[in-house]
């Protein structure tokens, strides 16, 4: 179905286009000078040390996970309400998920007073969610990794540039990882990056993203060296130039983007944080927030009523979406189950709207609108 809103627009425009030509022309595509560059202007836009590109944020994740020598035997608290990739990670390295209940239905993030009691002698990290680019409970979850010497990884997917108390989402804990997903607020198609303020995890990192080799491919070609050896068992997890290339001119386009991302969640807030049939997460956020995407949760509803309504939405020409389905609940996550009320209520009753900077104010009031007469007609 061709949507009249879609949930999601890209920001590109000639601009990328001529980027990969001159990067196809060049004719170095593998990962080199642009890999370089993209992650320099990525470090300095987040103000952190170190930022490894990488072929998606799974292997961020993963080798987040791997960096800070977190394996089989070790318990991870996490959430459950995500994209499956930032749990699949925790497996990856043969460690246990412990999920982790929300805060509130309109906090829709992992909550801090809920990650004590799951603490045992084996929990080695906190993987911590921003969902939409808002942030999770940071202090808190900085004092308890304090307390108990606890390794936090911030999935930092839905939040470049989002802030906690002046800092940048990605950059509070040991690790961040972002992605270049197409629907990411920066997108290259696929891509990630693991961004940290250590030196040896960052250099680490980009050992394991190459199989563990110590020199690259371009480093070669360059004559900067002739040899390597391999000193761990690695990956191949690089970024290509060609991405890297739509990367470094979608970093320049992303503050503008949010600035009118902001203006659109405004709308949305116009329209519907006074209908009382729907709680709109984090409206009391004050800080500045990557809008990834426009979460809305529906009360007293069930999931049946929610599908109804997207159902609807369809047929109306808008497109939504759910973030997320619980990861408790998957065939292959059965073995995990765990009791996460609100987290199972907001999964089934979630709906995300269209969010992208180029979204009319007309559009937003069609959406609200037709929302929330679907709302009132199924409820009659
Ligand atoms: C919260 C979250 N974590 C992890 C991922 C995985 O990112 P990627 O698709 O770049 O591997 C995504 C993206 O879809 C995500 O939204």
């Amino acid at each position: 179905m061709n949507y009249q809103i879609p949930l999601f627009k890209l920001n590109f425009d000639n601009t990328e286009e001529e980027a990969v030509l001159e990067t196809l022309r060049s004719k170095w595509i593998s990962t080199g000078p642009k890999c370089e560059i993209f992650e320099r202007k990525f470090s300095e836009m987040l103000d952190v040390r170190y930022a490894v590109s990488l072929s998606n944020c799974t292997d961020s994740l993963h080798l987040a996970l791997k960096v800070l020598d977190i394996k089989e035997g070790d318990e991870v608290i996490c959430p459950s309400l995500t994209f499956v990739a930032s749990v699949n990670s925790i497996r990856y390295v043969g460690a246990t998920p412990v999920f982790c209940d929300i805060k509130s239905l309109s906090h829709i993030n992992i909550c801090a007073e809920n990650i004590e009691p799951l603490i045992t002698g084996k929990t080695k990290a906190i993987l911590v969610v921003h969902m939409a680019g808002f942030s999770a409970e940071m202090d808190e979850i900085l004092l308890l990794a304090k307390k108990y010497n606890l390794k936090i990884i911030e999935d930092a997917c839905h939040g470049p540039l989002s802030e906690y108390k002046g800092k940048k989402l990605g950059t509070i804990g040991d690790v961040g990882c972002f992605s270049f997903f197409s629907n990411k607020n920066i997108s290259t198609g696929e891509g990630g990056m693991l961004v940290t303020d250590s030196e040896t995890l960052g250099a680490r990192a980009r050992l394991l993203r190459s199989h563990g080799m110590t020199t690259m491919s371009y480093q070669r070609a360059s004559g900067h060296a002739t040899v390597y050896d391999v000193v761990e068992l690695g990956y191949n997890f690089r970024l290509d130039d060609i991405r890297a290339s739509i990367g470094i001119v979608q970093l320049d386009k992303l503050l503008p983007d949010l600035h009118k991302r902001q203006i659109v969640r405004a709308m949305y807030q116009k329209y519907l944080s006074d209908y009382d049939p729907v709680i709109l997460p984090f409206a009391e956020n004050n800080e500045f927030v990557s809008n990834y995407v426009m979460p809305v949760v529906l009360k007293n509803s069930d999931s049946e009523f929610r599908d109804r309504v997207r159902n609807q939405m369809h047929e109306n020409g808008i497109q939504t979406s759910v973030h997320y389905p619980a990861i408790h609940k998957f065939s292959i996550y059965k073995e995990f189950t765990s009791n996460l009320p609100l987290s199972e209520y907001v999964a089934d009753n979630e709906i995300t709207l269209p969010m992208y900077s180029s979204l009319t104010e007309e559009e937003v009031r069609y959406i609200c609108e037709t929302l929330k007469s679907i709302i009132s007609n199924l409820r009659k």
